[in-house]
């Protein structure tokens, strides 16, 4: 049976880091509040001209490096972001020009926060049903560019930065001691849009629009939608909180991973954890947090890893891999 393998793990993060000290100064919020009610501690912001191609790139590079590949063996790129640098072309076009690729296909993916999962979900059927045989799978965002920096109850919330895979086809034999991607389960319920959307966009108002929350709305469903789908994936390979060695969510706020990890029963210490340094970098967060557990040893190769989304829309999945 065909499969798809995770070859390498990069990420990009913008050099400037702006503490909740920072946004204090600028707006009525405090350190305190901010790590109390979301774990975060700082967040990195673009620079003036860095787009979402461009740190979808870096990522990008990181990845083929760590995977030993280069922009050649690409033949798809799946870039995940509510950030691109225009409406269009795809933003994963920009990021296949700057790598020099000519051949092969490339498109962006929208499902805001749950976009990595969603992508990895693509390009793994891509590559199972044999149309391709290595991909990149990027999230990539500049959150900044879509906050109403006047509204202290989402500003304080999102950083910038980007997260990339390399995918490539392996042979398995199709049962859960494979290595590669053993499920995915992705969902959506559009009825939800007005709890969590960004009040713009080209057919509607004709401006790029501000990001806005119903907080406590998304709160009360995300840990019900997160663990439904783990549940599926779960029941998909006959994995478990237990044997699984590594639980890397969707970092929009720690109170949420807690939250769901502690009902699902993962033991704290197998909960990958950054939103403290990075902020909710939507699409990005969870290929930067793999990519911060790879580098650091933690995930090593040969180990369960369990990866989780919630966002706008809304749209939620799972998906669980043998690295
Ligand atoms: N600094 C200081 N005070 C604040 C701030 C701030 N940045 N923001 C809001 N407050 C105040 C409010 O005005 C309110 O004051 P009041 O009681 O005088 O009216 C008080 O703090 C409490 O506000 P709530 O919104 O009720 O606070 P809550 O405990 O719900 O926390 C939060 C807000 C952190 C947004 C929480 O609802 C949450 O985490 N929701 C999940 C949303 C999320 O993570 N979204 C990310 C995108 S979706 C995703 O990725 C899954």
């Amino acid at each position: 049976m065909r499969r798809s393998r995770i070859a390498g793990v990069g990420s990009y993060l913008p050099a400037r880091i702006v503490t909740n000290a920072e946004l204090a100064e600028r707006m009525d919020t405090s350190d305190e509040w901010i790590r109390q009610r979301t774990g975060i501690g700082q967040r990195h912001i673009a620079a003036e001209g860095e787009t979402t191609s461009m740190l979808g790139l870096k990522a990008a590079e990181a990845a083929l490096a760590h995977a030993g590949l280069t922009a050649q063996d690409i033949d798809l790129i799946v870039l995940a972001t509510a950030t691109p640098d225009y409406t269009f072309p795809s933003t994963a076009t920009q990021v296949q020009a700057a790598l020099g690729i000519t051949h092969g296909a490339a498109f962006d993916i929208a499902a805001v926060c749950s976009g990595f999962v969603y992508a990895l979900t693509v390009a793994d059927k891509f590559i199972t049903s044999g149309a391709n045989q290595r991909a990149l799978v990027i999230g990539a965002e500049t959150f900044s560019r879509i906050l109403d920096w006047e509204d202290r109850t989402t500003a304080v919330l999102f950083g910038d930065g980007a997260g990339a895979v390399v995918l490539e086809a392996i042979d398995g034999k199709g049962d859960a001691a494979d290595t590669g991607i053993l499920t995915t389960h992705l969902r959506s319920d559009g009825r939800h849009r007005a709890k969590l959307y960004v009040d713009g966009g080209p057919s509607s108002t004709g401006t790029v629009g501000h990001l806005r929350m119903e907080g406590r709305e998304v709160f009360k469903h995300a840990v019900g939608m997160i663990t439904d789908v783990i549940v599926d994936a779960f029941a998909a390979t006959g994995y478990s909180a237990e044997t699984i060695d590594w639980f890397v969510p969707h970092q929009a706020n720690q109170r949420i991973i807690t939250a769901s990890a502690d009902k699902l029963g993962i033991a704290p210490g197998k909960v990958v954890l950054t939103v403290d340094m990075h902020g909710n970098t939507s699409a990005a967060s969870i290929p930067l947090a793999l990519d911060v557990a790879v580098r650091d040893g933690r995930i090593q190769r040969g180990q369960v890893v369990l990866i989780e989304a919630m966002g706008g829309g809304f749209t939620w999945g799972a998906a669980l891999f043998r690295f």
